[in-house]
């Protein structure tokens, strides 16, 4: 196999070197393209374009293989928690048993958010969207430290701003939802685990507590493992070109929640039960849109459906479609928009539009149907979809930090007007 391409241009032969991964990957090195040939490449949306080398996670889109650091998803999912896995994810190894009480035991200590957050919350009308209402609070973390800003101190400091980041987003995200409901703010209990201190934040009121049930936290658990981390997504590719300018650690997750909250992202979550809820509305006739959904005179897109990497099935929307099952079982839950999602998947794998397309099911396809279970209401759905995939950005954020990345600057084609002269208005 050649360690390099040859370019044939203008007479001209330029050799590209070949990058091989350790899982046999391999990629053309063009860094010095433009100075060889004077040529860029371009490729909208980088469907073929490899912005970096990272170590922390493996996906095969044709095998439906998923590991963090070499670990299977399946095995994390199934004998995990989400601090071990975060801890795996950042800081590359899975911890030991005093490394992970240090972890925990530093997060449970920093989950409080400085009382002037509920002046920033009261500012928000109750109809804010709550991804941009912790989008907004994340960023105002870096008022209240402003010790974070400068990423480049020490590793310490670095630490610090991570579990700090860890600790204090479940407190936001409850709180952002507590303030739309219009409810008395919960505090943290530093007797709770992770997911308890959540939900007991989400759903315990002064007047009531809530005691979470085993499998609702193990649910969210489990849901909070397969969203941890998916190497350059949409929304981590955006954490690491804001953190390459040098921008906290802080200002860079809270740019990628914001790419994150399209719904062509992790947005979909919330879209995929509006829309099978648009269609039980609608009769339940799963194949009217499915039509839909073929038609390309109809904007209407089959939510939850496709990948940009996985052209073969979602290895997480398998363990998530099994979970459902397990957990609406457990709880007593029969929830018609499971059986709708279901008969979608059915007809459209056996429809040459999507199987031609190898358009599968993804992580975001039946994750609602379970939150919904748990009771989390869906404009929540993808704040949930942040607070899992918060290690992912800490981690491949740090990744890149300590790798020295140079800033993100991409180059273009300019297809515009040339060089013409201003004109008076009088002649306009
Ligand atoms: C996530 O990257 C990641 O890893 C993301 C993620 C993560 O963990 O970070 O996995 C999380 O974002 C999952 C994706 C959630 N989004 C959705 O469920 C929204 C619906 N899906 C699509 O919009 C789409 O499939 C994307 C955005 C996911 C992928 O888009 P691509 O790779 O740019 O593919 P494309 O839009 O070019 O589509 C290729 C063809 C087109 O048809 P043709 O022009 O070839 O005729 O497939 C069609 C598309 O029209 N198509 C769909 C479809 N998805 C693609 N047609 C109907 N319904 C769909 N859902």
């Amino acid at each position: 196999m050649s360690d390099f391409a040859e370019l044939h241009y203008n007479g001209e032969i330029i050799k590209l070197p070949v990058v091989e991964g350790t899982e046999n990957e391999k990629a053309l090195d063009i860094s010095k393209l433009r100075g060889q040939s004077g040529l860029i490449t371009i490729d909208p949306g980088y469907k073929n374009t490899g912005s970096t080398r990272s170590a922390i996670t493996f996906l095969d889109g044709e095998k439906g293989i998923l590991r963090y650091r070499g670990y299977p998803i399946e095995q994390l999912a199934e004998k995990s928690t989400f601090l071990e896995v975060a801890y795996l994810i950042i800081f590359g190894k899975l911890p030991n048993k005093a490394e992970l009480e240090e972890w925990t035991d530093d997060i449970t200590h920093h989950t409080l958010i400085h009382e002037d957050f509920k002046v920033l919350l009261e500012g928000f009308p109750s109809n804010a969207h709550p991804m941009g209402v912790i989008s907004s609070l994340v960023t105002s973390l870096t008022a209240f430290y402003p010790e974070s800003l400068d990423p480049s101190s020490s590793p310490d400091e670095v630490r610090t701003s991570i579990v700090r980041l860890m600790a204090k987003l479940p407190t936001i995200a409850a709180w952002a939802y507590k303030n739309e409901i219009g409810q008395p703010l919960m505090y943290p209990k530093n007797n709770l685990d992770y997911c308890g201190n959540f939900l007991n934040m989400m759903f315990s009121t002064p007047a009531e507590p809530y005691s979470a049930d085993p499998v609702v936290t193990n649910a969210l658990t489990k849901l909070l493992i397969l969203h941890a981390e998916h190497e350059q997504n949409c929304s981590t590719s955006t954490v690491r070109i804001v953190g390459s300018s040098h921008a906290s650690l802080y200002a860079s997750v809270s740019a990628g929640m914001n790419a994150l909250w399209g719904p062509l992202h992790g947005g979909a979550n919330q879209a995929v039960i509006e829309m099978l809820e648009a269609i039980k509305a609608d009769g339940g006739d799963a194949d009217k849109y499915l039509a839909k959904a073929k038609d390309k005179n109809d904007p209407f897109r089959l939510m939850g459906f496709g990948h940009r990497v996985y052209k073969n099935f979602d290895p997480r929307a398998r363990i998530i479609k099994k979970a459902a099952d397990d957990v609406l079982g457990k709880l007593g839950v029969s929830d018609p928009i499971l059986d709708i999602a279901k008969k979608l998947e059915e007809s459209a794998l056996a429809d040459p539009y999507f199987v031609e397309r190898k358009l599968y099911p993804n992580v975001d396809f039946y994750s609602g149907i379970i939150y919904r279970a748990l009771g989390i209401p869906t404009n929540m759905f993808t704040v949930m979809f942040a607070m899992g995939r918060l290690p992912g950005w800490v981690g491949q954020w740090k990744e890149m930090r300590e790798n020295g990345e140079p800033i993100g600057r991409p180059r273009q084609v300019y297809t515009g007007e040339n060089e013409r002269n201003y004109v008076d208005m009088s002649n306009r």
